[in-house]
């Protein structure tokens, strides 16, 4: 139950070498203790800065009561996590329902740990959490650039910009066996550019455990050039890591992609691949307008154990009777 979320950050950060340093540990922040208040003090210097800075916190694990870091900032500002962040248990004190909110800000970067080549450098993980808000960030990475991941409950994103980067991505779920379910997720106003992926959820095969994600909703998002844009991929397995091919046992259910528009770099551009042993159930595709323009011809849309529910206008023929669904219009 304890709030708890990771933001295992890692950004590129273009103008770290020569941003403003505010440590939070110049402000009374003191490892194992609760720092909101040394947050927004060297939050609210930094954000006065009229050069590039970058607000620290330094190796160490910290607790923090909810906090809300406002902009405008009069230049760009990074949060760089060096060490664990942790909501402060006694979270029933909490008067509104965000934890650790960022608004208004422009040139924004949260940022950590790991080079921006790296591979599993999520921009902002989330896991084992609630009531948790992303809002108008703007994220450059190497992998996703958001994850959701297992024990994630009401987590809106909003606005978000991503790319380069791998996409916005609820999982990988199905990895360990105790995964907690995954459920109220919102994802809207968000714009994709030269990601790898889109919008996903993705589970891994031969799942350890059981568990459900449901309650999933992607909504107003626009692709540039971005692989994949629409996905749930069950069979998720990537570097050939997996030791057997069995269905996934996650469960997703009452989920929808609403309103998806702009270009695919891959002509595979609505992809839904769920679990044989666990149909994806309640899957709405609203208005979906992705293009495709390589040599191989126009988009397609393959499936597998779903029947999704097409309302709106969706104009990506499905590629073949792989779905054993109902066809659509
Ligand atoms: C979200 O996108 C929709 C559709 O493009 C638009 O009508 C709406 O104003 C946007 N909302 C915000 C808060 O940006
Ligand atoms: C899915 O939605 C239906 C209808 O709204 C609801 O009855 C059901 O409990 C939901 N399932 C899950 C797993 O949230
Ligand atoms: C759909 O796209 C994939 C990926 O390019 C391709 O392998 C497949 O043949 C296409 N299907 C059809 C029916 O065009």
């Amino acid at each position: 139950m304890a709030m708890k979320l990771l933001i295992s950050l890692l950004l590129l950060s273009t103008y770290a070498a020569e941003a403003q340093v505010f440590d939070v540990t110049k402000y009374g922040a003191k490892p194992k203790g609760e720092i909101s208040q040394a947050l927004l003090s060297a939050w609210k210097e930094a954000c006065a800065s009229p050069t590039p800075s970058s607000v620290v916190i330094p190796a160490g694990t910290y607790t923090s009561n909810e906090v809300t870091f406002s902009g405008p900032c009069k230049a760009p500002i990074e949060m760089k996590l060096v060490g664990t962040l942790q909501a402060n248990p006694n979270a029933a004190s909490f008067k509104t329902d965000g934890w650790v909110v960022f608004e208004h800000i422009e040139g924004f970067t949260l940022s950590g740990g790991a080079p921006g080549d790296s591979p599993n450098t999520d921009g902002i993980h989330v896991g084992r959490s609630s009531q948790i808000y992303i809002l108008d960030t703007d994220i450059k990475t190497g992998d996703d650039c958001i994850s959701i991941g297992d024990g994630s409950q009401q987590v809106h994103v909003e606005r978000v910009t991503c790319g380069p980067g791998h996409g916005i991505s609820v999982g990988s779920l199905g990895k360990y066996p105790d995964e907690e379910p995954v459920s109220g997720i919102f994802v809207k106003n968000c714009t994709l550019t030269d990601t790898s992926n889109g919008v996903r959820i993705k589970s891994w095969p031969a799942s350890p455990g059981r568990t459900t994600a449901s309650d999933i909703h992607f909504e107003n998002i626009i692709m540039n050039n971005a692989g994949n844009p629409v996905l749930i991929d069950q069979e998720y397995c990537p570097w050939g890591q997996c030791k057997s091919l069995d269905p996934s046992k996650v469960k997703i259910s009452n989920v929808s992609f609403k309103n998806i528009k702009g270009t695919s770099s891959t002509q595979e551009a609505m992809k839904l691949v769920c679990s044989k042993s666990l149909p994806c159930e309640n899957v709405e595709i609203a208005d979906i307008d992705l293009a495709y323009h390589g040599p191989e011809g126009p988009a397609n849309y393959t499936c597998a154990n779903i029947q999704p529910k097409f309302t709106g206008k969706v104009n990506i023929p499905e590629a073949a009777a792989t779905c054993g669904g109902a066809a659509h219009a």
